[in-house]
């Protein structure tokens, strides 16, 4: 059973790469969010995974949450690991995840990061997409080591990115408070197609006569809004918009593929 959060696809693909390899399945935590659906029961000694996206050296506001109310009815002797998608430094994310974990009864096994394009468009720009390319396809092979550990329940802190992560806590804090949606604007370019407010993992928006408005003070900052307006009319301050949009988009299609065959299997 593989959690996974995402908001511009590096970390559902990092899932679905790994659900493939480790003949797993991925679970979306927005969805388990959405319909309130936090008991699972796991199958004999059944492998953990978590994948998420760092922010500000720690996890998602929405992987918080939902750790909070994560429920697993054990069955033996799991294996429990987590790859967190990031695009210079994890910080104490890992560390972070350890402590939510242990007060639900879980150990963390073994951690990995994996670099992959910084969505960060305040700081970061996406727009030279070979350069993205390069960082992805470099992601896709240290992937092949983290399925080769994984399946062999291998334990340990593979992570190499973790940064100045002693200062994390003062860092992921100050973000925390920071999370407001105020500063969020649409421009003109808006063509009213709801998208953002359908992607959007924490409900934070809404249709307002064929215009989004944010509905919530405050949101998990995955960017899904940002990224995947198809005419770039929402920024997030100065930067965003000439900074480019990214979006993972072998993710989508591999999200196609296996809704397709789900559908498949339950009709046959
Ligand atoms: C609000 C925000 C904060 C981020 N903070 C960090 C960070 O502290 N360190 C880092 O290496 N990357 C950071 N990133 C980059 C993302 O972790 C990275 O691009 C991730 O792979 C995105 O995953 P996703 O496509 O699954 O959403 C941040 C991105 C966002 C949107
Ligand atoms: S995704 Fe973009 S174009 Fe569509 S409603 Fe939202 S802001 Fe407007
Ligand atoms: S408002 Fe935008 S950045 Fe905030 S959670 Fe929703 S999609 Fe993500």
């Amino acid at each position: 059973m593989i959690f996974y959060f995402s908001g511009t696809g590096n970390s559902e693909h990092v899932a679905r790469f790994l659900a493939e390899k480790t003949d797993d399945c991925v679970i979306s935590i927005s969805e388990c969010v959405k319909t309130m659906h936090y008991d699972f029961k796991l199958k004999k000694r059944e492998r953990i995974g978590f994948v998420y996206p760092v922010y500000a050296w720690g996890l998602p506001y929405i992987v918080e949450q939902f750790l909070k109310s994560l429920s697993l009815e054990k069955y033996g002797k799991h294996y429990t690991y987590s790859v967190a998608t990031c695009g210079a430094a994890t910080g104490g994310a890992d560390m972070q995840l350890a402590k939510l974990l242990s007060k639900r009864g879980l150990s963390l096994h073994a951690t990995f990061a994996i670099k992959m394009v910084d969505n960060y468009t305040v700081v970061f720009n996406v727009k030279n997409e070979e350069k993205n390319a390069k960082i992805n396809d470099s992601a896709e092979e240290q992937l092949k080591n983290v399925a080769f550990l994984v399946n062999n329940r291998s334990g340990g802190y593979y992570n190499k990115h973790r940064g100045l992560w002693p200062v994390s806590n003062v860092v992921h804090k100050g973000f925390n408070m920071s999370r407001k949606t105020s500063l969020f604007k649409v421009s003109q370019d808006c063509i009213g197609c709801g998208k953002c407010a359908k992607n959007c993992p924490s409900g934070a928006i809404s249709m307002d006569y064929g215009k989004p408005i944010w509905v919530k003070s405050s949101c998990t900052m995955c960017f899904a809004c940002l990224h995947r307006c198809p005419v770039n009319a929402i920024n997030y301050g100065p930067t965003t918009k000439r900074n480019g949009q990214y979006y993972f988009e072998k993710a989508e299609k591999e999200k196609t593929a296996y809704i397709e065959d789900k559908n498949d299997i339950e009709e046959n």
